[in-house]
């Protein structure tokens, strides 16, 4: 053994602690080690859960202060998380978030916010609820299942389907009186594709197909989409008939696009149209968002990052673009080689770069995965869209397909969910198909109100 002398010792323990905070604040991850994937997540999840529990206005579960929307998209990645990983840590928080957030009509739609939403905000909350039933996410004693509150939201959202300009498409807003009224842009429309086409696959009815069909058609034939280049711009407006695309390129409204084209090559067992779509957008994705500065295998916001202008919405996208390359590898899986070492790419750098401590927190992500340590810009998004990137590695490990009702036969319309969560007699029964089906005509005629509410307020 050798002796160190006192002023040694001291050096040396000096050096250890150093190694030891330099140890704490990378997360440690090593490509294709999923333990190392789950420690990280759970690193993440930490400050995410407390920024959480912060942002939360006046305890209302599953809202958040000045936003209702990202809590669901918060959902959808836990769920997507804990399917890849098994970690259930957050599920019950979770599960009672997203179904309280449904609403009195179980359609994301409640009458709190409903004055002033977009149609992407409700459509984040329908992806939430899809990726619940795809991956055997536990339903609810005496609730609707997941999947019935998915297809609430497209039920709702096709009603609003606008053929007076543009020669259809969904609008951003839902009222007449909000900003962004004529506009219709990319992530309502590929948003509301994406639900459609995991629809299609999860309950094999072929209405939601249609609608698939019906959404990219328009949206090519809009100019939202040029099936030439394979472009997705953000958004046309009515107000010149869709003539002047608005062209800031964002990860998501690709992701949105190309998740539903690879769920639907999936769905129709490899239909040649599908696969040259998933193609095409895979193509302009990777070549766009994946920057030679980062060495061109790091996902970047490339619109708003390297000036360092990403809103709180603008910073969240990558995590959504990871989970959806991810799906997209799974599902067509002649794409796979091209989509790992992007996702692993993405993953060493969010390794590095959420290191970041404040307020007696730590590991806290930043904006810029590429920057190589974290850049200052901190919240429940960036950890968010960090905990995206990490899962969407876990995904393609663990090679879960997402389920349809043949796989998880509990979600099913017809059939009432009994998780066995709770045999409190206070707590409601069960509901009946019977009842579930009033609830469903009820919401019907909701939606027919709505929509008649829409004409009259058009109406001069
Ligand atoms: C809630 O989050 C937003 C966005 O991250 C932030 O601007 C705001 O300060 C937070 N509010 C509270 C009370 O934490
Ligand atoms: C709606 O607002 C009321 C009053 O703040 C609150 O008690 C209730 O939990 C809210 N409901 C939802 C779904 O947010
Ligand atoms: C298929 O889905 C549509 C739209 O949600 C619904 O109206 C129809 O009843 C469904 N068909 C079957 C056979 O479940
Ligand atoms: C659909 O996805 C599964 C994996 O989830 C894959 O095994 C299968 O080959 C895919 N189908 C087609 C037609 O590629």
């Amino acid at each position: 053994m050798r002796y160190f002398n006192g002023r040694q010792l001291c050096a040396t323990s000096l050096l250890l602690l150093l190694n030891a905070q330099t140890a704490l604040s990378d997360l440690g991850i090593t490509v294709n080690n999923d333990d190392s994937y789950i420690s990280a997540a759970k690193e993440v999840i930490s400050p995410m859960m407390e920024f959480y529990k912060q942002n939360q206005t006046e305890g209302i579960p599953g809202k958040l202060t000045d936003t209702w929307y990202i809590a669901g998209s918060m959902f959808m990645t836990l769920i997507q998380y804990w399917q890849a990983s098994g970690d259930d840590t957050e599920n019950k928080i979770v599960s009672h978030d997203l179904m309280f957030q449904a609403g009195e009509n179980y359609d994301y739609f409640s009458s709190n916010y409903s004055q002033w939403l977009g149609n992407d905000d409700q459509m984040f909350w329908g992806l939430a609820a899809i990726t619940a039933s795809e991956a055997g996410f536990p339903e609810r004693d005496g609730k609707p299942s997941w999947t019935s509150l998915a297809r609430a939201v497209f039920n709702e959202q096709v009603e609003r389907w606008d053929s007076t300009t543009c020669g259809g498409g969904l609008r951003w807003q839902v009222w007449p009186y909000q900003a962004g009224y004529g506009l219709k842009n990319a992530i309502s429309n590929g948003g509301l594709f994406e639900l459609s086409a995991r629809l299609a696959r999860f309950t094999k009815n072929d209405t939601y197909q249609d609608w698939a069909e019906k959404i990219w058609d328009w949206s090519a034939k809009s100019g939202l989409m040029n099936v030439k280049n394979w472009n997705i711009y953000d958004s046309v407006s009515n107000d010149d008939q869709c003539k002047s695309p608005d062209n800031h390129q964002w990860t998501y409204n690709y992701g949105t696009y190309l998740a539903g084209a690879a769920f639907l090559y999936n769905h129709t067992n490899g239909d040649e149209k599908w696969l040259k779509r998933v193609n095409g957008l895979l193509a302009t994705s990777l070549q766009t968002f994946f920057p030679k500065k980062f060495g061109g295998n790091t996902m970047s916001e490339v619109a708003c990052e390297p000036i360092m202008t990403c809103d709180r919405n603008q910073i969240c996208f990558k995590g959504y673009l990871s989970m959806w390359l991810a799906f997209t590898a799974i599902l067509v899986p002649s794409t796979r080689d091209q989509i790992l070492p992007k996702l692993q790419g993405s993953v060493e750098a969010i390794s590095t770069m959420c290191n970041g401590q404040s307020d007696g927190m730590s590991n806290l992500c930043g904006l810029t995965w590429g920057a190589g340590k974290f850049d200052g810009v901190k919240g429940l998004e960036a950890q968010m869209s960090a905990l995206g990137g990490i899962t969407a590695n876990l995904m393609l490990s663990a090679t879960q397909t997402p389920k349809t009702i043949d796989t998880n036969p509990n979600a099913d319309e017809g059939t009432v969910p009994s998780s066995g969560e709770s045999d409190d007699p206070s707590k409601p029964k069960p509901i009946t198909t019977a009842d579930r089906a009033g609830a469903w005509i009820l919401m019907v005629i909701v939606s027919v109100a709505i929509t008649g509410a829409v004409g009259w307020l058009v109406k001069p």
